[in-house]
């Protein structure tokens, strides 16, 4: 049975729709949830989800074994980022090849890299008079929103949003793609 673990540093809507979705699934678990902020929603997503969380400690991450040995033995398989907010070490990149996902609230390569994140994204991209917007998922790599394309979902922007409001229209796209992205990918894996 493929194991999964959600990486979030946020209030966990993505966290919380993927876990749903997974619950009872016949071939794919959720196993952990692991955040690297105190008091992050996603830590109560997670509790009430009965899903282990565990806190990521910066020094370790970064300078030490980035989370490798801990993630082999709960025999993870894919690493799903949903809002993670720190860059994934090259060691980690390179002991899951192609197993680690990331999800972006606008159609990278647009509106990506490092700062691009939350409201920033949304106020340039109305600030650009962009008709569309979106959302991308895609491999991890070693550059912020970099790695390969794996899906995109266009909306459409009316000239009445608000910051506010494409954000929601983005978060639904999530909520309604990324777990069914995340089982296609691992039904190709195994
Ligand atoms: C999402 O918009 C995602 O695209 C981005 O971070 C946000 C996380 O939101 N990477 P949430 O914590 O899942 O609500």
């Amino acid at each position: 049975m493929p194991n999964i673990a959600i990486f979030a540093s946020g209030a966990g809507s993505n966290a919380r729709e993927i876990i749903r979705y997974f619950h009872q699934h016949p071939t794919i678990k959720i196993s952990l949830v692991a955040c690297n902020k105190a008091g992050a929603g996603v830590i109560d997503v997670a509790a009430s989800a009965g899903i282990p969380c565990f806190m990521i400690n910066k020094d370790e991450f970064f300078k030490g074994d980035a989370c490798v040995p801990f993630l082999k033995q709960h025999n993870i398989d894919l690493v799903v980022l949903a809002g993670f907010l720190w860059k994934i070490p090259l060691s980690l990149i390179e002991a899951f090849p192609h197993k680690i996902i990331n999800i972006h609230p606008a159609l990278l390569p647009a509106y990506g890299g490092k700062g691009m994140y939350g409201e920033k994204i949304h106020e340039s991209v109305l600030l650009n008079n962009d008709k569309q917007s979106g959302i991308t998922v895609h491999y991890v790599d070693e550059l912020y929103d970099h790695g390969q394309v794996i899906f995109q979902k266009t909306c459409d922007i009316e000239d009445t949003d608000t910051p506010d409001s494409l954000a929601e229209k983005v978060h639904q796209l999530e909520h309604r793609h990324y777990p069914r992205i995340i089982e296609e990918l691992l039904q190709k894996m195994f």
